[in-house]
């Protein structure tokens, strides 16, 4: 993809102060007392400099604040870039991971080709092979730029970055290649998902997605993909992502991957649907949004995205395991031919809905592809949704929404979660809401009261679940970054993740 810098990421066996780069990163915590011991054997070869940066006040290792000190005859680096890392005691994976997020954005800023990273160094307590899957997503986070059309870039912009984890111990940089590998294949999965869902709605439309998939699932060993068309999907019965694609002249499509193991995935083990609803454009449909911000509804497909990264990712890792990846497809567009409030649309399950808001799309397009998944036999369904604003004002931008009707899936989604850095938050979904969403002239209705909207929209899909396992993560909130810290603002890719690392735990 021309949008992505190519980066080019090892481990190097040298010594720090002898390490030829153009940029070195060690990291510095605020509440140890004096120097990390690493940034005071450098000091020592520096005369100071670093420490003479601490006593002037002008860093003092607070998270998500940075510092270059230059280098001199004494050793090989042209540059140390400080990263500060906040307090050790709250120190986690993700510390380190926007650690080095930090470090590749800032060489991608500075034009610095060779980037040479020991900010492991500074941690004790973390499993090395985490740390080297950590830093390698960082790395991945931090140099991403989302610039296709911006002609100028082509100008000056690095094309690509060469990074190295570099350790002096031998046995240590073993364990961190381990962590490095699916780190790589991560963080490339997570930036092909940034960039897609980046692209504006006039570039990807339903078709132009399900061209995509197709097109990744040919060039990845072990995926195939299958896509429904609008004649097809009406010959199927799927009432649903055709109501909300009716309005558009850019018709809905129902894009199927499915990654199967090289051998036999064990037969212990379940068939996982991952579900991602994939709306192109948001306009609310004749239930019309404001015009503030509604630009921002380019990127209501990210969960079907998200859904596509991690399959790549997954068969990239050639997880022992069968997965469907599920994507709903349509642009939600006012026209003469749009469905109305008031109508009653039979999806794919036979349960019939009365729309009463067109703007609550995304639901009538996973009822049709949750019913799908149950139809395939999947014993475990997580759908991902940007689903509900009313999820985004209950929990921010930090964490999504999980929701489901399985104790020890919840528990292994958070459990992924902790790990991924892509953090989650239980919220209900039982019988109360459930109640909500009955219509007195059909099945159900697509929308509840004006409370706890997150909660009845995932209380209409647990219904459409069947006896699966169903898990549900609304992502409404944490879509994007609003603001450039340690990675580019825009879409987030938030969910591979979280979803490749619950894969990759079941997959053990
Ligand atoms: N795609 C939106 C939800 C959304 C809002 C995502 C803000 C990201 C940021 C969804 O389709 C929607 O419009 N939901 C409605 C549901 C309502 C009509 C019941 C909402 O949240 O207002
Ligand atoms: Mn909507
Ligand atoms: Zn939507």
């Amino acid at each position: 993809m021309k949008a992505i810098i190519d980066v080019e990421l090892k481990t190097r066996n040298v010594d720090f102060s002898k390490c030829k780069t153009d940029l070195l990163a060690t990291g510095q915590f605020y509440d140890t007392k004096g120097l990390d011991k690493l940034n005071a054997e450098l000091d020592q070869k520096l005369g100071g400099a670093i420490e003479q940066v601490l006593k002037l006040g002008d860093f003092k290792g607070k998270e998500g604040t940075s510092v270059v000190v230059y280098g001199n005859e004494g050793i090989g680096a042209k540059r140390i870039l400080l990263i500060g890392l906040g307090e050790k005691k709250k120190a986690t994976l993700d510390t380190l991971r926007k650690a080095a997020a930090s470090a590749a954005k800032k060489s991608v800023e500075i034009k610095a080709e060779n980037l040479s990273m020991a900010i492991h160094r500074a941690f004790d307590k973390l499993d090395l092979a985490a740390m080297g899957r950590a830093m390698a997503e960082g790395t991945y986070l931090g140099s991403y730029r989302y610039d296709e059309f911006v002609t100028e870039s082509e100008n000056g912009r690095l094309k690509s970055l060469n990074v190295e984890v570099i350790d002096s111990d031998k046995a240590k940089l073993t364990k961190l290649n381990k962590g490095l590998a699916s780190g790589i294949i991560i963080g490339r999965a997570q930036s092909y998902a940034r960039t897609l869902a980046n692209r504006p709605a006039n570039i990807i439309n339903p078709a132009e997605l399900a061209a995509e998939a197709k097109r990744m699932a040919k060039t990845t060993a072990g995926l195939s993909c299958t896509v429904f068309d609008e004649k097809q999907m009406a010959a199927k019965g799927m009432g649903g992502v055709l109501a909300v694609g009716s309005g558009s002249v850019s018709p809905p499509r129902f894009i199927i991957l499915k990654y199967s193991p090289p051998g036999k995935a064990a037969s212990s083990r379940p068939t996982i649907a991952l579900v991602g609803k994939a709306i192109t454009f948001d306009s609310g449909g004749i239930s019309i949004k404001p015009a503030d911000k509604m630009d921002e509804m380019k990127l209501d497909k990210t969960g079907g995205i998200a859904v596509l990264g991690t399959m790549k990712a997954a068969a990239e890792m050639r997880l022992p395991i069968n997965i469907y990846g599920i994507i709903p497809a349509a642009e939600n567009m006012p026209s003469g031919t749009s469905y109305r409030p008031g109508d009653i649309i039979t999806t794919f399950s036979g349960k019939t809905v009365e729309i009463l808001n067109t703007d609550a799309e995304g639901r009538m397009i996973l009822c049709d592809a949750l019913a799908y998944a149950v139809a395939q036999n999947c014993d475990v369904i997580i759908d991902i949704a940007t689903l509900t604003g009313a999820c985004r004002v209950a929990l921010g931008k930090y964490m999504a929404g999980l929701m489901g009707n399985d104790e020890r899936l919840m528990k292994q989604m958070q459990t992924a979660a902790e790990e991924s850095g892509e953090k989650v938050w239980p919220l209900p979904s039982g019988d109360e809401y459930a109640e909500e969403m009955k219509s007195k002239i059909a099945d159900l209705k697509n929308t509840g009261s004006r409370w706890g909207g997150a909660c009845t929209a995932a209380a209409f899909l647990r219904q459409f679940a069947g006896n699966a396992k169903w898990a549900h993560l609304d992502i409404a909130g944490t879509e994007m970054f609003e603001r450039a810290e340690y990675t580019a603002e825009g879409s987030s890719g938030f969910g591979v993740r979280l979803l490749t690392t619950y894969l990759m735990n079941i997959a053990k």
